[in-house]
């Protein structure tokens, strides 16, 4: 049976090299695997306060971002979260299933509440419910599809983890419901660290020494040539010791669809300086061509249409789970 492909981008802040990297640029290749399911997690963007207009903006942006990476909505659904209602109707259901304990566990619940309660603001220093619930939302949005594979980065497969356990507790007490998603990691790429401090991930939230997918090339190319590089002079794989050149060698080889071995090889007897140029010639190249796609499809509002029928596909697929759901827990669906 073809397998169903599920994965979702939070449109808060700009997105990054990292998301790009991590997930963005090889989901086209998911579209000879299964059926896709692509959407923007707009209800998630909620979860941390947002300006209306910036919030409608990044949406845009990434429907762009997806149809710029090669995604051709004729063989997918790309969709917006919240134009399917089903996902906020199941997240009603399933909160009963998830525990506090668990959900308290997050490491990202963990780091943003932790650095929300430092704000030496009081009245900013507000936690929302939602940034604790985000993982049940996350869930939902997953086995809504029957998902079997859930391509992330590195810090989201907890997330995808979590929705396993439900999903076992679920079909536990109810047979079997729903679909057992597993989190898929690329081997290389799933954690683009910070340009300027690699022992951080680089984040949407964090603009020091990170890529932005909308930045200049210019800035782009300045950004890598003064990333924080490690002591020695050897071009080498060592994230223990050498976590800059580390992360610029990974940076590269995903761009070049290469493996660290081979990017390793190819830079043999570089000096740093030397190096970087090179990371910054392969990282342009590559960005300033999926930016030239992405101004033509912002421009065309080519993406108005595709999620109107996205959300049309999705919705058939995520209601009749819906149902399922409802009649297992005991609901009237007449
Ligand atoms: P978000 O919007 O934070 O990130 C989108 C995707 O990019 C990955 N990513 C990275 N990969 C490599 N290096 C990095 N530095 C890096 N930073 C981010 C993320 O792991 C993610 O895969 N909760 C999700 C959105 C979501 C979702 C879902 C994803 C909502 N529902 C259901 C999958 C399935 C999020 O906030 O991702």
């Amino acid at each position: 049976m073809e397998k169903n492909i599920l994965t979702g981008i939070k449109p808060t802040g700009q997105l990054t090299l990292g998301n790009y990297l991590g997930v963005l640029k090889n989901l086209h290749e998911m579209m000879d695997r299964g059926n896709c399911y692509i959407f923007i997690a707009d209800l998630h963007a909620l979860t941390l306060p947002i300006d209306p207009e910036v919030l409608r903006n990044n949406s845009r942006d990434i429907a762009a971002f997806y149809l710029a990476a090669g995604l051709d909505p004729n063989r997918c659904a790309l969709f917006l979260q919240s134009d399917v209602s089903a996902h906020a109707e199941l997240n009603a259901i399933m909160q009963n299933y998830m525990y506090m304990g668990e959900l308290s566990r997050m490491t990202q619940f963990k780091d943003i509440s932790s650095k929300i309660a430092a704000k030496s603001d009081a009245k900013d220093a507000h936690i929302g419910l939602g940034i604790f619930t985000y993982p049940v939302l996350m869930a939902c949005d997953i086995v809504l599809y029957d998902a079997d594979i859930v391509p992330v980065g590195e810090d989201q497969k907890q997330h995808v983890e979590l929705a396993r356990d439900l999903v076992v507790r679920f079909n536990h007490k109810y047979g079997d419901i729903l679909k057992m998603p597993y989190p898929e990691v690329r081997k290389v790429g799933a954690r683009i660290m910070s340009l300027s401090d690699p022992s951080k991930k680089m984040s949407k939230s964090d603009p020091k020494g990170d890529i932005f997918l909308k930045d200049d090339l210019a800035v782009v190319r300045k950004k890598i040539m003064s990333a924080v590089t490690d002591t020695g002079s050897e071009v080498k794989y060592d994230k223990e010791n050498k976590p800059g050149i580390s992360n610029l060698l990974t940076i590269y080889a995903v761009t070049k669809n290469m493996s660290i071995e081979d990017a390793e090889a190819h830079f043999v007897g570089y000096r740093y300086g030397d190096f970087k140029r090179e990371v910054a010639d392969a990282v342009c190249e590559d960005l300033g061509a999926f930016q030239e796609r992405y101004r033509k499809i912002i421009e065309s509002k080519e993406y108005e249409r595709v999620l109107k029928e996205g959300a049309e596909k999705a919705r058939v697929v995520a209601n009749k789970t819906l149902k399922r759901v409802k009649e297992a827990v005991g609901l009237l669906t007449l």
